[in-house]
């Protein structure tokens, strides 16, 4: 067991649950930024190489789970662990979104589908699933390209 904290917060224009695109066909192309706190910005040194970044975040607003639910999606019910449902026994999010800029512990992001406010409790920098053409993978491809030996 660990006790999970937030590093930072979403600023996001989403207020309420209603006004985030969901169901089939729903796209996610909101800005909002990534507000870090300013105990873990070194933390964030060479963030800006990389294009895409994973945000785990909390469901800080459900309540309790289901581990049977029928998604806004489909009109049949699944499993919790094969749908992205915010009840979940642990309630943890996880969001694709576009690095547009850094501005200090600011990330100014595209893709979020999370409400304002949300607690952030990790990023990651994305290193796969984006078609290749479109990917930079920062100081990892650079560390590769040095690698002794290649
Ligand atoms: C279907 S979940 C997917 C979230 C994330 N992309 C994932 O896969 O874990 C997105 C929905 O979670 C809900 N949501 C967003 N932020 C939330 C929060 N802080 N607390 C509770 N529910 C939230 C909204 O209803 C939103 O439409």
């Amino acid at each position: 067991m660990f006790t999970s904290r937030p590093i930072g917060f979403v600023n996001s224009p989403y207020k309420s649950t209603g006004d985030i695109p969901k169901g089939l066909g729903a796209k996610h192309e909101a800005d909002g930024v990534l507000a870090i706190l300013p105990e873990f910005e070194a933390g964030l040194t060479d963030i800006e190489g990389f294009s895409h970044l994973i945000v785990i975040w909390e469901f800080d607003r459900a309540h309790g789970f289901e581990l049977l639910g029928t998604p806004p999606s489909d009109n049949r019910a699944h499993g919790v662990f094969a749908t992205r449902s915010p009840r979940r026994p642990n309630p943890i999010g996880l969001t694709i979104v576009e690095l547009r800029r850094r501005e200090g512990v600011e990330l100014h992001v595209r893709g979020v589908d999370m409400l304002d406010g949300t607690p952030i409790l990790d990023i990651k920098p994305l290193l796969s699933i984006i078609p290749e053409e479109k990917l930079r993978r920062g100081w990892l491809a650079e560390a590769e390209a040095r690698k002794p030996g290649d």
